[in-house]
């Protein structure tokens, strides 16, 4: 009687969490949610290396090298997945597949909570203006209760159970709350903003960012390069309409420090720095690399170029010039 009343309890506070997106990242954010006594559900719907992964008999991650929990639950991606209702549906697809989920939680009329790991900025070609993810979904689905998360997190370290830290931010902080407590743990640790579309900006342009400082191939330069990105992005941040300050919390400078220690970014950044043009550093070192700094820097530089003044954002302009002139990159 007493198990049995045990387990009623156990699964009165078990919360219902579906992940979509089994890359590195969606893959790593199934540790802390399981570790915390959450039902946790994975689903992945777009690659067949992460679907033969989650699927597999010890769940071996090709991504993380490491087995991932037997408790992680594996679903195909399927419409019948949204006739169930969830505490939460966390999106961990890469930028490209906004789009994608977008249009489907609208179709299946989702209501769960969302919470968005996807870092990256879109431009609307329509309006001439620069949408962060949340307002993509929004404008799709105006009812939609989304949060995002953010902040400098390697998914193999979390994986790991090292300490992290990271950022939710709802402009409702009680919800942003309510999700941290679903989902924190021990070494998983959560800070909480209002500001919405400030925590979504830096996270996004510290990829860019990353790539500056890391051509400055000495620390001497990098750390002046450091302090000058900074001020870019505070202004950056204001201008589309975010919170100065959000650029020194997690998502900002956290972020930026991740990145630029190690990481794709820099290492291109750092190529850039020797002197080779982006495309013949992509092809002779990085060919498999997605570079997440190029896909954006492509996404809104002709908002930049436009409506920014190249005196208030000098290393944003010649970085743009790098990469869709080809030019080399120097400063
Ligand atoms: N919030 C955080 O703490 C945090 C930390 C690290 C990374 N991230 C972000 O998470 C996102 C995923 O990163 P990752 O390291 O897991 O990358 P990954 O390459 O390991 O996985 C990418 C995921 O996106 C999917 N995908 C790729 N292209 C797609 C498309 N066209 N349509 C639909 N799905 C598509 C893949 O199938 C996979 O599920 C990135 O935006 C990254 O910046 C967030």
């Amino acid at each position: 009687m007493l198990l049995i009343n045990s387990l009623f309890l156990v699964n009165l506070f078990m919360k219902k969490i579906l992940i979509i997106g089994g890359g590195a990242m969606g893959s790593a954010f199934s540790v802390p949610c399981i570790d915390n006594n959450n039902k946790v559900f994975i689903t992945e719907p777009y690659s067949q290396r992460f679907i033969k992964n989650l699927s597999s008999k010890n769940i071996f991650h090709s991504g993380l090298k490491i087995n991932l929990s037997k408790k992680l639950i594996f679903k195909k991606y399927a419409k019948e997945l949204f006739f169930e209702k969830y505490d939460l549906i966390v999106i961990a697809l890469s930028l490209s597949g906004i789009n994608f989920v977008s249009k489907e939680l609208k179709k299946y009329k989702v209501k769960s909570p969302v919470l968005v790991l996807t870092k990256g900025l879109k431009y609307e070609k329509k309006n001439k203006k620069i949408t962060t993810i949340s307002q993509t979904l929004l404008k799709n689905i105006p009812k939609l209760n989304v949060s995002v998360l953010k902040g400098p997190c390697l998914a193999k370290e979390l994986a790991r159970k090292n300490q992290t830290s990271v950022i939710i931010a709802n402009k409702n902080i009680k919800i942003a709350k309510l999700l941290g407590k679903m989902i924190s743990t021990k070494y998983y640790l959560i800070e909480y903003s209002k500001d919405v579309i400030g925590v979504e900006i830096c996270s996004a342009i510290k990829n860019i960012y990353s790539m500056i400082i890391g051509s400055g191939l000495s620390l001497n330069k990098s750390s002046s390069l450091f302090q000058k990105s900074l001020l870019e992005m505070k202004y950056i941040t204001r201008q589309l309409k975010g919170k100065e300050e959000t650029v020194l919390s997690l998502a900002g400078v956290g972020d930026l420090y991740v990145s630029a220690a190690g990481g794709r970014n820099s290492k291109m950044g750092n190529y850039l720095g020797q002197g080779f043009t982006f495309k013949s550093a992509k092809k002779k070192f990085m060919a498999n690399d997605t570079v997440e700094g190029e896909q954006l820097v492509r996404e809104i530089a002709p908002f930049i170029l436009k409506k920014f003044n190249s005196k208030k954002i000098p290393l944003m302009f010649r970085m743009i010039r790098a990469i869709l002139k080809n030019k080399k990159f120097s400063i």
